[in-house]
């Protein structure tokens, strides 16, 4: 199936459920002081869940553009090293307002997973949160009677307040989550160790897909949780994983997502995905970052040296330190991936195609002006080492390196 096929697959299913379908947010936050990006599904709809203001439905999904690159939520690091993290991604979510609750939302879970997509049972499991003392919770026992209906006894695994208590930031909605995890190991693997041991354990084949979130609390400025006015439902899944999973791959960029950028990005540089992994990882920095940059510069931040800004200035300079190091790019490129990202992602979101032309000057500026900088910055650093082995040392003195790392 094809990634636009299951986009719009998980919105028919939840559409028969009678939800609303609304678009997604712009991926920059311009009027919530506690985020500088979306990093959620669900943070459109934060003053419904606190009350402030009434939804026009219920019942609502959506497909939204998240950036988990700053804040409590932040898998910047992680991208390009592993398969399955992204800067830029896709949250599916359906969320209930004071209407349904966890019985439904975890029966729509397994029906839509096992049912309609046909993933096997056996190679789901569900985590429920086993409570906290300290914060005078007690274990979910009545999400793990629901899962109970479907899975047995060893695919429930209680997790803990880090992995199953999710909060939105430091402040705001938040409460006890459901996790669902695929495992996509080979039949010897599995036969080896039980999937339910490398659940949370940052195993690549066992990863977590979807999040069923049973909002009940804001955690308010002091730490302290105050219950929200509706109980709220609020799932997201990984839409990149899921695709991964349904076109029975191994990492997320093998999927038609990612490869038609990787297959430019190998075209321009003149490298092959797959024959060495320092390239690969170059690669798939570059496929990562460029939907980020595109999708920040379309909803209106564009980089800059201040807050928001200089989060994306960043992120488009990781991208071109992978490039200029490793996929020999000594020249703007990136700007070069655009037209490619439009082609498959337009059609889920018109306004990058809007916006093509911004996208593509900002993009090819900002990678002139830091190439420029990056050079001065290697020839200086080739000077430094030069002198400092010429005076028989072998360390670069502090104020070298701090001039080195914060101009150059
Ligand atoms: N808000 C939940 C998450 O982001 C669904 O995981």
């Amino acid at each position: 199936m094809k990634s636009q096929d299951i986009r719009k697959k998980f919105l028919d299913f939840f559409e028969s459920k009678g939800h609303l379908i609304v678009p997604s947010a712009p991926i920059v936050l311009k009027d919530d002081p506690t985020l500088m990006f979306n990093n959620s599904g669900m943070a459109q709809f934060k003053e419904y869940f606190l009350g402030n203001a009434t939804p026009k439905s219920n019942r609502i999904a959506d497909t939204q553009k998240c950036l988990r690159v700053s804040g409590k939520h932040n898998d910047l690091e992680d991208v390009g090293f592993d398969t399955y993290h992204h800067t830029m991604f896709e949250m599916l979510g359906n969320w209930s307002f004071g209407d349904y609750f966890k019985k439904e939302v975890i029966g729509w879970a397994y029906e839509y997973l096992v049912e309609v997509l046909k993933l096997d049972p056996k190679d789901l499991y569900v985590t429920v949160f086993e409570g906290s003392p300290e914060e005078g919770l007690a274990r979910d026992d009545e999400a793990a009677g629901y899962w109970g209906q479907f899975f047995p006894e060893d695919h429930i695994i209680n997790g803990n307040k880090h992995d199953n208590f999710w909060e939105m930031g430091d402040t705001g909605p938040c409460g006890p989550c459901s996790e669902i995890h695929i495992d996509s190991r080979s039949a010897e693997e599995k036969a080896a160790i039980p999937g339910r041991e490398l659940v949370n354990k940052d195993h690549p084949q066992v990863i977590e897909i979807w999040n069923l979130v049973f909002m009940q609390y804001n955690r308010k400025a002091d730490g302290t949780l105050e219950p929200l006015p509706a109980k709220v439902i609020d799932t997201g899944m990984g839409f990149e994983r899921l695709v991964r999973t349904l076109q029975g791959k191994t990492s997320n960029y093998d999927t038609d997502v990612f490869q038609p950028i990787i297959k430019v990005i190998g075209d321009l540089s003149g490298k092959k995905y797959g024959d060495d992994e320092k390239t690969d990882v170059a690669m798939r920095v570059v496929a990562d970052h460029i939907r980020t940059i595109a999708f920040s510069i379309t909803d209106g931040q564009l980089p800059s040296n201040a807050k928001a800004g200089y989060v994306i200035r960043r992120i488009l300079r990781r991208a071109v330190r992978y490039a200029y190091t490793f996929l020999g790019q000594k020249q703007a490129f990136m700007y070069k991936l655009v037209p490619v990202l439009i082609e498959n992602m337009g059609g889920a979101y018109p306004e990058l195609k809007a916006q093509q032309a911004l996208i593509e000057k900002v993009m090819k500026e900002e990678e002139e002006s830091f190439l420029r900088t990056l050079e001065t910055g290697i020839r200086l650093l080739e000077k430094t080492m030069n002198e400092t082995k010429a005076a028989g040392k072998t360390e670069i003195s502090g104020v070298d390196a701090f001039t080195l790392y914060d101009t150059f």
